[in-house]
């Protein structure tokens, strides 16, 4: 067994803490003796102690970043059987290598019920994520309810503007159920907000000309769809759903209620 390394001088141990150089701190005291007594130049001592805190720092982020994304679910772009979905490989793997994020493009995805509407949004939404980007995830209803609250209080402006600081904003379940005149003018609003400088991932059950089932102005139902669509990848989905193949895969037991 090796002995323990020795402690850091309690100085430097409590400079690193008040720096929150966390990582640098914990490696520093085994990482001297092999520095020592294998005559490691400065550099490369110093170098190795930045990229642990570096690799850290990164990991900390995006584990931050993923838990203020508020997906309700884990799903992977691995798990995603292409093969078995009617989502194009080409279109698959531009989604997957995030351009349209960079380039604050759209992403509507529409489809029946089970086709992968919300697997592709979550696991993009994950993959965004581990590249750097701030995303959040919502459902039509939580959104609208929740920007309800700031109109109630006034606040619904700045709340609209703290949204679009993520650089992808997924809405997903849209038109489930009816909004009114006034839930329809707050869903506009965060979509004006996001044109042309974030993006928006969005899914819906209801094909595009369908909108104004649920959007009741029609002028409101168009506007938000010129925006929505101008710099937009478009993806149906179709085909049976897969809650159903599961379901008969395990013998006719009932649908997961995933
Ligand atoms: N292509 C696929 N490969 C692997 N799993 C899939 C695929 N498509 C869907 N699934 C799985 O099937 C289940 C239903 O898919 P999902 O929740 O994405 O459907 P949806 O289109 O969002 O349905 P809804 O309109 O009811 O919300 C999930 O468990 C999902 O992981
Ligand atoms: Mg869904």
């Amino acid at each position: 067994m090796t002995a323990p390394a020795p402690a850091l001088p309690a100085d430097l141990e409590a400079g690193l803490r008040r720096l929150r150089l966390g990582a640098m701190r914990r490696l520093a005291p085994e990482l001297l003796v092999p520095a020592k007594t294998q005559r490691w130049s400065p550099e490369e001592f110093l170098r190795t102690l930045v990229e642990a805190e570096i690799t850290s720092r990164d990991e900390s982020n995006a584990r931050g970043r993923l838990k203020a994304a508020a997906f309700p679910v884990t799903k992977r772009l691995e798990g995603f059987d292409v093969a078995a979905s009617s989502v194009k490989r080409a279109s698959f793997d531009y989604l997957a290598s995030l351009e349209w994020v960079r380039a604050a493009e759209n992403l509507c995805v529409v489809g029946p019920a089970g086709t992968g509407k919300s697997h592709l949004l979550v696991a993009l939404g994950h993959e965004a994520v581990e590249a750097g980007f701030k995303v959040r995830y919502f459902t039509a209803a939580d959104l609208v309810e929740s920007l309800y609250r700031g109109y109630a209080d006034n606040s619904v402006g700045k709340m609209i503007e703290q949204l679009v600081h993520a650089d992808l904003v997924v809405i997903d379940e849209i038109g489930f159920a009816p909004l009114d005149d006034t839930g329809a003018q707050l869903f506009f609003r965060v979509v004006a907000a996001a044109y042309e400088r974030r993006s928006l991932a969005v899914a819906s059950h209801w094909p595009f000309e369908e909108w104004g089932r649920f959007l009741p102005e029609h002028t409101t139902a168009v506007s938000l769809l010129d925006r929505l669509l101008h710099h937009a990848t478009t993806i149906a989905t179709s085909g049976e759903s897969f809650r159903m193949r599961d379901a008969r895969a395990r013998g006719g037991a009932r649908p997961s209620s995933r």
